[in-house]
């Protein structure tokens, strides 16, 4: 062994790691059916990334009109820009209101209709009549703070129900045994300097995204794909990086987010003509149309000198014309927001804003049950035993090529929902767990006092400025055959310096300078298979915008990517993507004629 410190171990049935709105559903779950249950979170649950969420959470209730869960699976695919695996779609789709009236009965405070159903909005290319209708109120909201009311009610419910809470402890590593086999987590406490070893007979990744890869971004600064970075250092493969969202509304400067769902109660966009330009290239939804074309427009807009501000170089959001009773009673959030980041009052001017980092639809692969996928040449669906990934750290594959705004707080509870489901078939709570594999909880503690004790000449800040400059300016809204031969060769040579990097700070009680350094270890695997799978992507699809190759070619590119890092080698290889529905049309499944792939127009 080549470090030695004490361990403190610890025995579970289950470990989830993370505690955002999947992780806490997962959590929930779990424990709900007596399995032992573990939540290893860096931060308290409250203040996890899902905290930030604030349109809504997609589901189709039909409470303001007509709505089916078909309609809700047909705006997914063509959302995904037909890269969903079909499967997971429909899952997401059917499960989506059985799993809200859940949350309304675990007790979140939904806002209400005149008749106390629950209240849903307008969002983004949610539409009616599988895209023929008009747009759909399908979107239910606690104000424009849906994820904070979610993410208290779960955490409450976890703890009546004695899940075991790890708070502020970093987990930096997943224990695997010789063959393959997920066993638990090695974990550092933040507040007293000590580490734990988790043994689990399933751990369940819901550490979020890695939005922090990029300059700019809505995400939380914890936001830096931790689970992508364990399973990276695994030699498992990463699905679908190239696919990053930009949100339409993030504000000028500051990133944070203005939601969708000021959009959906009526806001909209102008250039420095004052023209509500999204007429122009979206005529049925206007505003509303998904967010990778709104991102597009707007960045268009700017390109052709109808930016707004003294630089040309964003977007007017107008909620002015709405009556300021709206904008106190659904909006108070951004209203809050506007004023504080923009120093603007809602009531009275627009809000600039410009598309801003905000999801990654790629992850780790799994399958819908949030089984984690190591596909073989024999077998594309090949299960790592004892691992589960959800939430933005997973990729079911459900949102594909872009995300529909809304459709990520669903899945969160959805996919942790349905993780819990399959655990609780194949964990036995009856037998005792292997002891966990010393060769890899060494190789764990070796990696961790060997950052610890880094001595280069590079310090760790500086690095990550690097990659999020690179990131932000290489693999952006809109990419070529040049910026990304630039940016995969430029991330190279950042990755390299992961070999000399400084820490100065060598204790272990609230040490930044290590947390930072080992989140760094996380970003990077992440970052770099973002942009080699984007250079390889020889097309255009949803997020991905390519202007030598702006047609979509599912010929050739309908396929996962798949992305192993090793150090700064990352080596590609792609996944079929799933064609096949779950239910039957004969039992009301969706007809495989109405998602065929088209031409997606808004
Ligand atoms: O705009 C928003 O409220 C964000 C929602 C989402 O990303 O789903």
């Amino acid at each position: 062994m080549t470090a030695s410190y004490e361990i403190h171990h610890h025995s579970y049935d289950v470990v989830v790691v993370g505690a955002g709105g999947s992780g806490l559903r997962a959590t929930l779950g779990m424990a709900e059916q007596g399995l032992k249950t573990a939540c290893v979170t860096k931060v308290f649950p409250t203040r996890s990334h899902t905290v930030a969420a604030q349109g809504g959470i997609a589901a189709s209730l039909g409470n303001m009109g007509p709505d089916s869960w078909q309609w809700h699976m047909y705006d997914t695919v063509k959302g995904s820009d037909w890269l969903g695996d079909t499967d997971a779609m429909e899952y997401l789709a059917r499960e989506a209101p059985k799993a809200v009236y859940e949350l309304e009965h675990y007790g979140v405070p939904f806002s209400r209709t005149e008749e106390g159903k629950i209240y849903q909005r307008p969002f983004g290319g949610h539409t009616t009549e599988f895209g023929e209708g008009p747009p759909v109120q399908r979107t239910c909201a606690a104000a424009d703070r849906t994820g904070h009311a979610i993410l208290h009610t779960l955490y409450g419910q976890s703890l009546k129900n004695n899940a075991n809470f790890y708070i502020e402890y970093f987990a930096t590593d997943l224990i695997m045994s010789e063959d393959g086999q997920c066993q638990g987590v090695l974990a550092w406490k933040l507040d007293d300097g000590t580490l734990h070893a988790f043994n689990a007979k399933m751990v369940v990744l819901a550490t979020g995204g890695y939005g922090r890869a990029y300059f700019s971004a809505t995400s939380a600064h914890t936001c830096t794909g931790d689970g992508g970075g364990m399973v990276a250092r695994q030699g498992l493969p990463l699905q679908d990086m190239e696919f990053v969202q930009f949100h339409p509304t993030g504000i000028y400067g500051a990133g944070c987010l203005i939601t969708e769902g000021a959009r959906g109660e009526g806001g909209y966009l102008t250039n420095s003509e004052g023209e509500r330009f999204m007429e122009r290239y979206a005529p049925t939804y206007k505003d509303l149309a998904s967010r990778d074309v709104v991102s597009r427009c707007m960045t268009m807009e700017i390109r052709e000198g109808r930016g707004v501000g003294k630089e040309k170089d964003h977007i007017f959001l107008h909620l002015n014309h709405l009556p300021p009773e709206t904008l106190a009673e659904r909006l108070p959030g951004i209203s809050e927001s506007a004023r504080i980041f923009a120093g603007v009052d809602v009531t009275r001017e627009p809000i600039p804003v410009l598309p801003t980092v905000h999801y990654n639809m790629g992850g780790i692969p799994t399958n819908y049950w949030g089984e984690v996928l190591n596909p073989t040449k024999d077998n594309p669906d090949a299960v790592v035993p004892g691992l589960m990934a959800v939430g933005e750290a997973g990729c079911a594959s459900v949102h594909g090529a872009n995300r529909l705004g809304s459709n990520s707080l669903i899945d969160l509870v959805v996919f942790g929902r349905a993780a819990a489901i399959r655990a609780g078939k194949v964990v036995d709570p009856e037998t005792a767990n292997p002891a966990l594999n010393q060769a890899s909880l060494d190789a764990a503690l070796a990696r961790f006092d060997g950052l610890r004790h880094a001595k280069g000449t590079v310090a760790t800040a500086e690095l990550r400025l690097e990659m999020q400059k690179t990131m932000q300016a290489d693999a952006a809204v809109f990419r070529t055959d040049k910026t990304l031969a630039e940016g995969c060769a430029k991330m190279a040579a950042v990755a390299a310096k992961m070999d000399d990097l400084s820490v100065t700070d060598r204790s272990l009680v609230w040490n930044s300078d290590l947390m930072e350094t080992l989140e760094l270890t996380n970003l990077m695997p992440n970052a770099l298979a973002t942009i080699v799978s984007a250079e390889a992507r020889k097309e255009s699809r949803g997020a991905h915008a390519h202007e030598d190759y702006p047609d979509r070619d599912d010929k050739t590119w309908r396929k996962h990517s798949l992305a192993v890092v090793d150090g700064k080698k990352v080596e590609l290889d792609y996944r079929p993507v799933h064609l096949d529905p779950l239910t039957p049309v004969s039992e009301g499944g969706i007809d495989l004629k109405k998602i065929a792939p088209k031409a997606r127009v808004y």
